[in-house]
């Protein structure tokens, strides 16, 4: 499939895990694709792999955290190659804050809001004018069931950053519809990165492990590629009439009417 041929992509906090995994699969389906990481180490590393397999993927240094550094990469992005005609506000996590909420300082609480909501707004903000100008957009926010159903691992402030960002899609969704631009929501479940695997094995026992595996009903937790490919769903074109949607992408673990 080349549905992104012709297109530009830019993935946030895409040096490693599900933002470089959504990256290379939107390259591979021919979308020129920027990634952007604080990590220099790897996205070099990423930079060789795609180089390796004939990819258009180029990468950018930017802390997240910083908004001079956003606007100045949204900025660079835009006189180089026109701006993104997609954009997945990847970046975000629980950054390894307390699970249980009265252990959570207002500076956990800063610096999870500042991660998942606060950076993905400033990237929102940089990018949504060129869209606008060129008639054409899909912004794909990174959320997590845990912004919907609660998690078992990840505490408050991490729940309540997801559950903002549910809402910002709603309204960007409702604003810059009639621009040609859609914002939606992918929800992953547990996808089981590095990082996930470490913090599965620190917050909970096998015996735990054990029972939530059961309460998925494919029985596996979730792999990078099936948020990849939800993602280039809603990134393409054809996904156009989905606007201020919620994909739920987790096996079924949770589900709404
Ligand atoms: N992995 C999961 O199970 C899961 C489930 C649901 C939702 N999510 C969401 O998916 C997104 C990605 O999760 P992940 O598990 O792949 O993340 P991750 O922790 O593996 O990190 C991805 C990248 O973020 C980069 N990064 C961290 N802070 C940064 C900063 N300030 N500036 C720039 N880059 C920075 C890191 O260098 C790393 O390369 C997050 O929004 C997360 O909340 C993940």
């Amino acid at each position: 499939m080349h549905r992104f041929e012709g297109r530009r992509a830019l993935v946030t906090a895409a040096g490693s895990g599900l933002g470089r995994g959504v990256g290379f699969r939107l390259a591979r389906e021919g979308a020129r694709v920027s990634l952007w990481d604080r990590d220099v180490e790897l996205l070099e590393a990423a930079a060789k792999e795609a180089a390796a397999e004939g990819l258009s993927i180029e990468i950018q240094i930017v802390d997240m955290l910083d908004a001079n550094a956003i606007a100045a990469a949204a900025r660079e992005l835009e006189e180089n190659s026109g701006g993104p005609d997609v954009l997945v506000n990847n970046i975000g996590g629980s950054l390894h804050t307390p699970f249980k909420f009265l252990e959570q300082s207002d500076g956990d609480w800063e610096l999870v809001m500042a991660a998942n909501v606060t950076a993905c707004v400033r990237t929102t903000r940089a990018v949504l004018p060129g869209m606008v100008t060129r008639g054409y957009g899909r912004i794909i926010n990174m959320g997590s069931k845990a912004g919907r159903f609660g998690s078992l691992f990840a505490g408050a402030n991490y729940v309540a950053s997801k559950g903002a960002m549910q809402a910002f899609t709603l309204q960007i969704a409702q604003e810059f519809g009639p621009n040609g631009i859609t914002c939606n929501s992918v929800c992953p479940g547990a996808v089981v990165t590095p990082r996930v695997e470490r913090l599965l094995a620190e917050r909970q026992s096998e015996e735990e492990r054990r029972r939530v595996l059961e309460s998925i009903p494919v029985r596996r937790h979730g792999q990078v590629e099936d948020i990849a490919a939800a993602i280039a769903y809603i990134a393409s074109e054809e996904a156009g009439f989905v606007n201020g949607a919620t994909l739920d992408v987790n096996g079924g673990q949770a589900m709404s009417i």
